[in-house]
């Protein structure tokens, strides 16, 4: 195969560095969060519309965020609504499907209600897969896929990989083949704590609204220069 067209199956993407970007241009924090999503959206159209990619994972809010101030919250769930509104009109003639990924249970029944929709009207697209993860926290995650299998009668003695792997939001999908992170930070800050397992990691100090088709490509290079062991030789 064509060293170009290796592409890794599945990105996974911290979405970090949009208060900084704002507080640089001495606008509020928000202001980097609304041209965040807007970088969100041209990063899913390019992946979508000119690479082989199949499934893209962002990070767009955790279970630690709450604890940010109100009016910023606020704005990213305005984000996600407006995200999700417009989700509901495109998705079909954009082909994409979309899933929220998270501890859903903390959002407003008509939210819940509309994730649910858009699971549903997205599932038989065949373009690239979106998980948009909300209050979401990776070991969160592992532990109610434990509760849900305690519950479900399975002896907890033998339990495997497998059936972990089986009770996990991201069920039936491949683990990410690469985790971006932008914002010159370097940690995982407990995002896909179980599937990270293999994957390559790529950080860059692009804060994310600066995150562009071209640091795209440069991390799908980065990508090809890879050789991956999976703890072989
Ligand atoms: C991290 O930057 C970013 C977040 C906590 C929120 C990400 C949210 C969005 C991109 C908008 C909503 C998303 C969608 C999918 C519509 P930071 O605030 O921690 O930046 P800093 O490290 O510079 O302070």
């Amino acid at each position: 195969m064509d060293n170009q067209e290796i592409f890794p199956r599945h990105i996974a993407i911290i979405m970090d560095g949009n208060g900084r970007w704002a507080q640089k241009r001495l606008l509020p924090r928000k202001a980097g969060h609304a041209v965040g999503s807007e970088t969100f959206r041209s990063v899913a159209d390019y992946l979508n519309l000119h690479t082989k990619v199949e499934y893209l994972t962002v990070y767009a809010f955790s279970t630690e965020n709450w604890s940010r101030p109100k009016d910023e919250v606020d704005e990213i769930m305005r984000l996600l609504r407006k995200y999700m509104d417009e989700a509901c009109r495109t998705l079909l003639e954009k082909n994409v499907k979309l899933h929220f990924l998270g501890d859903l249970s903390i959002f407003p029944e008509d939210v819940r209600r509309e994730m649910e929709d858009i699971h549903a009207l997205s599932e038989k697209a065949t373009g690239l897969h979106i998980n948009v993860c909300v209050n979401y926290g990776g070991r969160n995650e592992i532990v109610n896929a434990v509760r849900a299998m305690a519950r479900e009668g399975y002896d907890m003695t033998k339990v495997t990989e497998e059936e972990i792997t089986a009770h996990l939001y991201t069920v039936g999908q491949p683990d990410p083949d690469m985790i971006i992170r932008t914002g010159a930070e370097k940690r995982l800050s407990n995002f896909l704590m179980w599937q990270s397992s293999y994957a390559e990691l790529y950080f860059t100090d692009t804060l994310w609204p600066d995150f562009s088709g071209k640091d795209i490509e440069e991390a799908l290079a980065w990508f090809r220069g890879r050789k991956r062991r999976f703890g072989g030789v």
